[in-house]
């Protein structure tokens, strides 16, 4: 029974990427991996969230954390998530706050809230793959989104009308982005919220890594800047995604959004339709390691992946041929490295792991309209020293043959 041409046309733009059989190799033991943008898992509180899962079922808690709760998410975590949001100039209550399974989840509530099919997204060019991933279900018309160049408002509105449609957001991680490790500037966020008002759209801030600055002034995020322009949270037009993956664990999939009233209550029926509730007992570990410990922890985390991004670039200053840059990131996991024209990063990766077993992410996958096929995203989060070294000293080498 083939039961594909039942499939709804949203399924069409869900694909398996090629990727990903390449990357099922990484498992053989002799490869060195910058693929993953994930967390070294030495470095996981592990005892504290035994601890934190042991009193969670306590006699006292064991109904709560095993039983179903409010879809909003556990009022303590919320709570929490509020005063921490206070620390970064995003002032809300806790009704502004939606627990989600992840911020992935929080991105496809965010694109099943906003897009109908042909409505367009405004996404960086490249953009964190996941979000197109997150978006395409919901069929949108994607356009590139540029705060540096000079393209006019009037170019967005005009691109999104001719195809019948109208711009519903403009979405980034402005803080070392997946893929580029970039950060935007004030100013960028500034005109970004300028455009965003000229268009009349929502803004998705993805503050998956923000936590993870090593170096450089902080920048207030969006939602903190849009605050200082507009009279509270109510009035705002930005969403922002929060997540504990990057800082404690994401195998607890813990997340959060932040937005007006009426947007979060309006994601709190989608969450109602899809999932329920985010784990009752996941959230009260995590919320019992947040208040015992985040920012010691967060601080332990930088300081190590500060000293793996300096190897990294140290190493790709000493082994990189000429016609090859990169990013200078000031915080979270990623490099992003373009290669000479015509030099294919699927292709190197296919050469990669085969002759120096170094495996990293090709970066064409982040681009909307499928470019970028000089582009490689390389990860120094979940490596040591050694590896890092050893890994980008055998890219060079192969780059040079190519
Ligand atoms: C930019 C960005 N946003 C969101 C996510 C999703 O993370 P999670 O669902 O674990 O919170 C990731 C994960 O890699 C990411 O890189």
């Amino acid at each position: 029974m083939q039961l594909n041409h039942f499939f709804a046309t949203r399924n069409a733009r869900m694909k398996a990427s090629e990727i990903r059989e390449l990357l099922k190799l990484l498992d053989q033991p002799d490869i060195i991996s910058f693929a993953g943008g994930i967390p070294d898992p030495a470095l996981f509180p592990a005892d504290e969230f035994a601890e934190a899962f042991q009193a969670a079922l306590a006699p006292e808690r064991q109904a709560q954390a095993l039983q179903y709760s409010v879809s909003e998410g556990y009022l303590p975590l919320r709570q929490w998530i509020v005063a921490e949001m206070a620390k970064i100039g995003i002032v809300c209550e806790a009704d502004n706050v939606l627990i989600t399974s992840g911020s992935q989840q929080a991105l496809d509530y965010l694109g099943k809230l906003f897009l109908s099919p042909g409505d367009t997204a405004l996404v960086g060019w490249p953009t964190y793959l996941g979000a197109l991933a997150a978006f395409n279900a919901y069929e949108p018309r994607y356009d590139r989104l540029s705060l540096t160049g000079n393209r006019t408002a009037e170019s967005y509105t005009e691109g999104a009308e001719a195809a019948g449609s109208a711009v519903k957001f403009a979405y980034l991680s402005p803080d070392f982005a997946n893929p580029t490790g970039e950060t935007l500037d004030r100013a960028g966020r500034l005109r970004l919220l300028e455009l965003a008002d000229t268009l009349d759209c929502a803004v998705i801030e993805d503050a998956a890594y923000q936590s993870l600055r090593y170096d450089g002034a902080p920048v207030p995020p969006v939602l903190a800047l849009e605050l200082e322009q507009k009279a509270s949270i109510e009035d705002c037009r930005t969403v922002y995604c929060g997540t504990f993956s990057k800082t404690l664990a994401p195998g607890l999939r813990i997340g959060w959004a932040v937005a007006a009233k009426p947007v979060i209550s309006q994601m709190v029926l989608l969450k109602q339709a899809a999932d329920l509730h985010t784990s009752s007992i996941n959230q009260m570990a995590v919320h019992g390691v947040a208040a015992a410990c985040f920012d010691e922890h967060v601080e332990q985390l930088r300081a190590v992946y500060q000293r793996r991004r300096d190897v990294m670039l140290a190493a790709l200053e000493k082994h990189m041929p000429e016609g090859v840059a990169w990013t200078r990131p000031e915080g979270g996991m990623f490099v992003w490295m373009t290669l000479p024209e015509g030099v294919n990063g699927a292709d190197l990766l296919a050469r990669s792991l085969e002759t120096e077993k170094v495996a990293f992410v090709p970066g064409q996958a982040f681009f909307a309209d499928g470019s970028g096929q000089n582009t490689i995203r390389l990860s120094f989060s979940n490596s040591n020293h050694t590896a890092i070294e050893d890994g980008i000293a055998r890219l060079g080498r192969l780059l040079r043959s190519a």
